[in-house]
């Protein structure tokens, strides 16, 4: 009876996976990935798959966007002030014989992520990966924090968060991944990160939730959770030595560079990702 059950769930699941496959074509983010594989049958399987990464002018978002460029994919960066930055970016893409947009558009408001989802249709012709990676920090005792920093990091983190996660469970084509960029400080829970580190459970709560949504459309969405990362949002306001005693606290003996985390992005992105869905991955260098 038990087998009977388990054969027909199987039966099932192929039956649907061969569907959804179907709409995406072959060489697709997952054709022939549905059971796992150990050996891409092409080298750049995302060849001509677009993806966006919010928050991509620079630390994190950079180099995602870099890594899946070379992955093969079609890229939009995006930038709140730095425009500069974002441009160069595309820039450095371009040069490196890839296909790469920027448009400045604030996460906060609604319809500048429309407008950024837009843009990325009309280069590219649509959206198969979305990295919800924008994202501010402000530090304070409960006691000290103001109203002004507390809706800064909500604003951007919890409510542009949503934005985004809104458009991409809207655009985002059949066989894609979402991926939101949470924090490991979740699990350190350290003092003066309690706003902060709300608002990035929250991305952990929302692609749980999405992955249960738009999962019968073969889409992934997961919360990728770094440590911490060698970017001026970790390392603006701390000392030497506070840096320094974080990287003894992680057992490979430093803190995290942006292609470290690039690289799992770039694995979840992968056709033998597909099957991490609904979670929050923490890449931390074994931090916490
Ligand atoms: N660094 C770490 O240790 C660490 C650890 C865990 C998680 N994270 C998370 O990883 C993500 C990236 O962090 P990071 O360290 O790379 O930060 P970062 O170097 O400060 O870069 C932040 C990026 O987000 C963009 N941004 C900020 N507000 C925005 C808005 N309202 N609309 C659109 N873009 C906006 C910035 O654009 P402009 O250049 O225009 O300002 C920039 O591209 C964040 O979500 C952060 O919470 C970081």
């Amino acid at each position: 009876m038990i087998n009977d059950k388990n054969s027909f769930s199987r039966r099932n699941f192929i039956a649907k996976t061969t569907l959804a496959v179907g709409a995406f074509g072959a060489g697709s983010i997952f054709s022939s990935q549905a059971l796992g594989s150990s050996a891409p049958e092409n080298p750049k399987p995302n060849e001509g798959k677009v993806a966006i990464v919010t928050g991509s002018s620079r630390g994190i978002g950079e180099a995602i966007a870099k890594r899946l460029a070379a992955d093969g994919f079609k890229i939009t960066i995006n930038c709140v002030v730095n425009r500069d930055l974002a441009e160069n970016v595309a820039r450095d893409i371009k040069a490196a014989g890839g296909e790469a947009t920027w448009l400045q558009s604030d996460v906060r408001k609604p319809e500048a992520v429309r407008e950024l989802f837009d843009v990325t249709e009309e280069a590219f012709g649509g959206v198969d990966v979305v990295v919800n990676n924008a994202g501010v920090m402000k530090l304070a005792s409960f006691s000290e924090m103001t109203d002004e920093d507390f809706n800064y990091v909500m604003d951007t983190n919890l409510k542009g968060g949503f934005n985004v996660l809104r458009e991409a469970a809207r655009r985002v084509r059949d066989g894609g991944r979402i991926i939101s960029t949470s924090s490991s400080i979740t699990l350190l829970k350290l003092p003066t990160y309690g706003p902060y580190a709300a608002s990035k459970a929250a991305l952990q709560i929302y692609s749980s939730t999405l992955a249960k949504e738009v999962g019968g459309r073969g889409i992934s969405v997961n919360a990728l959770s770094p440590g911490v990362v060698n970017t001026t949002l970790f390392t603006d306001g701390k000392t030497e030595e506070q840096i320094e005693g974080f990287a003894k606290r992680t057992p490979h003996g430093r803190i995290g560079e942006p292609e470290d985390i690039a690289a799992v992005v770039s694995a979840l992105c992968s056709p033998d990702g597909w099957w991490v869905n609904g979670q929050t991955v923490f890449a931390n260098g074994g931090l916490v």
